[in-house]
């Protein structure tokens, strides 16, 4: 892939994902959230990648996966109004069948298509697939520390920012109450993932962003979440209880520790 390629695949992205837009202001603040969550993971993965010994083609390559890896979102929220995948489509699974049915990789290396298709599929399922793809697996590994990266951006400026001027689908479906689950700081404290299926409160939802600190799969994802303080940023709003503090200091120190 060339830089060529990448630059007429985001003239795509653009004229494709302006077609969703309409009278709405309500749902075009939805849109422009996941345009605006694409071109920061974009940025994510081309500077993580830039970290690591790979050749410039692979790193066009990481990037057109970031470019494409939420395709799914846009004619999710158009048909069902909601970008939660239980109430509605799997949206990794219509991301790469939207990228089929456009015909757009048409002109790229068999390789390359399989990959991109590949990673965009499997993007959004909780445990990364055990790949004997030793490829395929370094880019779900940059694809889901861009991601992650920006979702906690998304929800840290959702924390900090007055109500009414809030996206209504970064809103949770869980209330937003004072509890907060044992049984997640419990798997904090083991070092453990946290599924979004356990969570029951948004401070749960809080602790989990807080657990993608031992998520990472590259020093340079570990910089970037300390560079953006986002573990303190997160922190703030969560209880300021001492099991809760004691979590969030494991963290701190685990990230602490994956950097040089
Ligand atoms: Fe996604």
């Amino acid at each position: 892939m060339t830089n060529d390629d990448l630059n007429s695949l985001k003239l795509w992205f653009s004229d494709y994902t302006s077609s969703f837009f309409g009278a709405d202001e309500g749902d075009n603040r939805n849109l422009r959230l996941k345009v605006e969550h694409t071109q920061n993971v974009c940025a994510n993965i081309k500077e993580i990648a830039e970290s690591l010994p790979l050749t410039s083609e692979k790193i066009i390559l990481a990037e057109t996966i970031a470019l494409f890896h939420d395709i799914g979102r846009f004619s999710q929220y158009t048909k069902y109004k909601t970008f939660q995948d239980g109430k509605s489509i799997n949206h990794g699974l219509l991301g790469a069948k939207i990228l089929q049915e456009e015909n757009l990789l048409s002109g790229l290396a068999a390789a390359e298509r399989n990959l991109i298709f590949n990673s965009v599929k499997f993007h959004n399922v909780f445990q990364i697939p055990d790949l004997k793809d030793e490829e395929l697996l370094l880019f779900q590994k940059l694809i889901r520390d861009a991601d992650k990266l920006d979702i906690l951006r998304v929800f840290i400026n959702f924390y900090e920012s007055p109500p009414e001027q809030r996206a209504s689908a970064t809103a949770f479906r869980l209330p937003d109450t004072p509890e907060y689950s044992k049984e997640i700081l419990e798997r904090i404290y083991k070092k453990q993932k946290v599924s979004y299926e356990s969570l029951k409160t948004v401070n749960d939802f809080r602790l989990m962003n807080i657990s993608w600190g031992y998520a990472m799969n590259f020093k340079a994802s570990y910089r970037l979440l300390k560079e953006w303080d986002c573990l303190n940023r997160i922190a703030r709003h969560l209880p300021a209880t001492e099991d809760i503090a004691g979590a969030v200091a494991l963290v701190r120190k685990f990230v602490e520790e994956q950097l040089p």
